[in-house]
C-alpha cells in the first residue's frame, strides 16, 4: 500500500465527549466534513483513519464518500464508545462483528487495515484475547488488507512488530518511550502509523508544527502521521510544514 506522509484523524468528524483536546469544539457539519475531505484529497492526503468508538465517524463518512473512492482506510475494532464512556470488547465474535459492521457503515467490501484499538494492556489482549486470531482469519477471508494494533506499551509495540502488519504508536516530542517499537518495525519492514504526533493539538503555531513533523519524520519506519484536524487552515499548514521537512 502506498500510503501519503500524512494521514487524516477523524474523531473530530464524530465525537466531541471524552476527548483530550485543548479546546472544546462543535461536530462540523456535512458541509465542513466534505470540504476537509475534498481539500485533504487536492493536497495529496489518501489515508482516513477512523474507528467505530469515534462517535459518529464511520456513519459520516459512509455517507458523505459516496464510496471509498480510492482512499485507504484505517479502521479498528475492540473499543466501544457508548453513552459517553468506552469499554472494551476484544471477543473473536465482537471483532468479526465489528469488521463486518464497519464494512457495511462504511459501504464498502474491505477495509485497508484494521487495528485492536487497546485498552493499555497490550500483552494480555495478545495472551487472553481473541480478537488477533480474528484479524488474522478476516484478512484470510479478504475482507481486511493488513491488520495490527494501536498499542500503548513498548512491550506491546514490539509483539504487534513481531506478529501484526502494522502497529500505532505515539511519538511526538514530548514523549520519545515507543522508538524501539519504530526501530524495531524498520528493522522487520512492517509498517508505522504515528498518532498523537501534534500532542492532540499541544502545540504552538507553524514553528511548533513544524518541529513535530521534524521530530516525527526523522524516526526510522514511519509510513504516515495521522493527524486529526477539522479547521482547513490547520491541514494546509500542516502539509506545508510536512513538504518543508521532507523536501
Ligand atoms: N488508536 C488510538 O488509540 C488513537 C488515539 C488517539 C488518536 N488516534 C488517531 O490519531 C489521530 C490523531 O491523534 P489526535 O487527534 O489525538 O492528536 P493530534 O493529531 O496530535 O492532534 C489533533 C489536534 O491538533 C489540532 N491541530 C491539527 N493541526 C493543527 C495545526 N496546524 N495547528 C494547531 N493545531 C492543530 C487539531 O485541532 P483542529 O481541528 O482545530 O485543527 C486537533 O485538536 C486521531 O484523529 C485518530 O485518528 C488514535
Amino acid at each position: 500500500m502506498q500510503v501519503s506522509p500524512l494521514g487524516l484523524g477523524t474523531v473530530k468528524f464524530g465525537r466531541n465527549q471524552q476527548v483530550k483536546y485543548p479546546t472544546a469544539f462543535e461536530l462540523p457539519d456535512d458541509k465542513q466534513v466534505l470540504n476537509i475531505l475534498a481539500l485533504a484529497r487536492d493536497l495529496g492526503i489518501n489515508l482516513l483513519d477512523t474507528a467505530p468508538a469515534y462517535g459518529l465517524s464511520q456513519q459520516r463518512l459512509g455517507k458523505l464518500l459516496s464510496g471509498r473512492q480510492d482512499w485507504i482506510i484505517v479502521s479498528k475494532v475492540g473499543e466501544i464508545f457508548e453513552n459517553g464512556q468506552s469499554r472494551f470488547d476484544f471477543s473473536y465474535q465482537h471483532t468479526v462483528q465489528t469488521v463486518e459492521n464497519s464494512l457495511k457503515t462504511l459501504k464498502t467490501d474491505y477495509l485497508d487495515v484494521v487495528l485492536i484499538h487497546s485498552h493499555g494492556d497490550d500483552l494480555q489482549i495478545f495472551a487472553q484475547e481473541e480478537a488477533v486470531s480474528a484479524l488474522m482469519d478476516l484478512k484470510q477471508r479478504g475482507l481486511i488488507r493488513a491488520h495490527g494494533m494501536s498499542s500503548k506499551t513498548v512491550e506491546g509495540g514490539l509483539k504487534v512488530v513481531d506478529d501484526l502488519d502494522v502497529v500505532m504508536a505515539t511519538c511526538n516530542l514530548s514523549y520519545n518511550d515507543e522508538l524501539p517499537v519504530l526501530q524495531a518495525a524498520a528493522d522487520k519492514g512492517k509498517a508505522v502509523l504515528i498518532k498523537k504526533g501534534l500532542q492532540s493539538g499541544h502545540v504552538e503555531g507553524h514553528d511548533g508544527v513544524r518541529a513535530s513533523m521534524q521530530f516525527v519524520f526523522e524516526q526510522p519506519g514511519v509510513s504516515s502521521m495521522i493527524v486529526g484536524t477539522i479547521n482547513p487552515v490547520h491541514l494546509r499548514d500542516n502539509v506545508a510544514a510536512v513538504e518543508e521537512v521532507l523536501g
